[in-house]
């Protein structure tokens, strides 16, 4: 497979030999049930995702019209992911991301979460967003990770205490943990956000443009935090941005958003790619061909954002065009789960 595979329309597992490399760690962890174990096992059946989403489009309903916000946008997110949203302003990457979170009904299609229909938000999903103001100013920063493992009484006083303590450590806000938001920077706000989040323990976590409104400094430092933090704990994450560099830093999967109302265009395996990269000729060369996607007119008589318009925007022999592959099957599943 090369090492930058755009693949068309629904749907790319992450790389095998990318899961295949996580499933061998896990197992290999202390603790674990096949650890110790010969991991050379025959494949099974393929799993289904961890989150499916199918077909979804979403209307916004005002009194004069009707919004399309997404049109029948479908992708599948597997367990320990990192999965970005991508597409410029406007093109429902939030609205997406609240529907799965369970805040907007779809109007078209469904969402699939453990194969189950997101019908409600649950605490099993966990929303960090853009703004600095997400966090109720009147409680301490212990007090604002508790109260979501409170509210939702996922568990007792004593164990969101000790959650409580371990990720406001993880994200170096333990000299912090007793003062108020207002008493904290921009970046140490977003890091009390993730703490709040990654202490529930959710399915999938959902990121809104979470470093957008931070200075570039802090922005990287940020990126690179998250990408620490989810070598630790494996959690699965849904990451909406519309930086292309962010999209490849952050992600191991992209999915590539055409304008308003969005559809999926593309999708993206950028496993390979992460700080280090930053500013390698593949980066950039990579970086280059999304921004292609992401703006580039279609070719002539085809509809913009069609199937037909992609694929010849992308056809090998034009510039900075790809190979297209056929969509994969999954091997494995990862069973990641955060323990404390
Ligand atoms: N409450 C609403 N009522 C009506 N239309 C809305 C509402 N919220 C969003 N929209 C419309 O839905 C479309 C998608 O909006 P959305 O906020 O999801 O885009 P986005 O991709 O997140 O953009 P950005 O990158 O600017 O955050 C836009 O055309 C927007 O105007
Ligand atoms: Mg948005």
């Amino acid at each position: 497979m090369s090492e930058h595979t755009i693949r068309m329309g629904p749907f790319s597992p992450p790389l095998q030999s990318e899961r295949a490399a996580l499933q061998d760690d896990e197992a290999r962890a202390p603790g674990h049930p096949a650890a110790g174990v010969d991991a050379r096992v025959v494949p099974g059946p393929a799993p289904a995702a961890l989150l499916q989403v199918q077909g979804v489009s979403i209307d916004y309903r005002t009194r004069e019209r009707v919004v399309r916000a997404t049109h029948r946008v479908g992708f599948d997110v597997h367990a320990g992911d990192r999965f970005v949203l991508l597409g410029a302003s406007g093109c429902g990457k939030s609205t997406l991301l609240k529907s799965i979170a369970g805040f907007i009904a779809p109007s078209e299609g469904q969402i699939l979460l453990g194969g189950r229909a997101v019908t409600r938000p649950g605490p099993d999903r966990v929303v960090v967003f853009q703004e600095f103001d997400q966090l109720p100013p009147w409680k301490t920063v212990r007090d604002n990770v508790m109260f979501p493992l409170l509210a939702s009484r996922s568990v007792g006083r004593k164990e969101a205490a000790e959650r409580a303590a371990l990720y406001i450590d993880k994200v170096g806000l333990s000299k912090f943990a007793d003062v108020h938001p207002h008493q904290l920077s921009g970046g140490m706000k977003q890091r009390v956000a993730i703490a709040r989040a990654l202490a529930m323990q959710p399915q999938v976590l959902l990121m809104d443009e979470p470093f957008a409104a931070l200075d570039a400094l802090t922005r990287r430092r940020m990126q690179e935090e998250l990408l620490s933090l989810w070598d630790e704990f494996r959690f699965t994450l849904i990451f909406v941005t519309h930086s292309i560099e962010e999209a490849l830093v952050v992600g191991n999967r992209i999915a590539i958003l055409s304008p308003h109302p969005g559809r999926l265009r593309a999708e993206l395996n950028s496993h390979q790619f992460g700080l280090h990269s930053l500013g390698s000729a593949e980066f950039q060369a990579t970086a280059q061909r999304i921004h292609r996607l992401l703006f580039d007119e279609p070719a002539a008589g085809a509809v913009p954002g069609s199937v037909q318009a992609d694929a010849e925007a992308l056809a090998p022999g034009r510039r900075g065009g790809v190979a297209l592959i056929p969509p994969q099957r999954a091997v494995g599943s990862l069973p990641f789960q955060i323990s404390v």
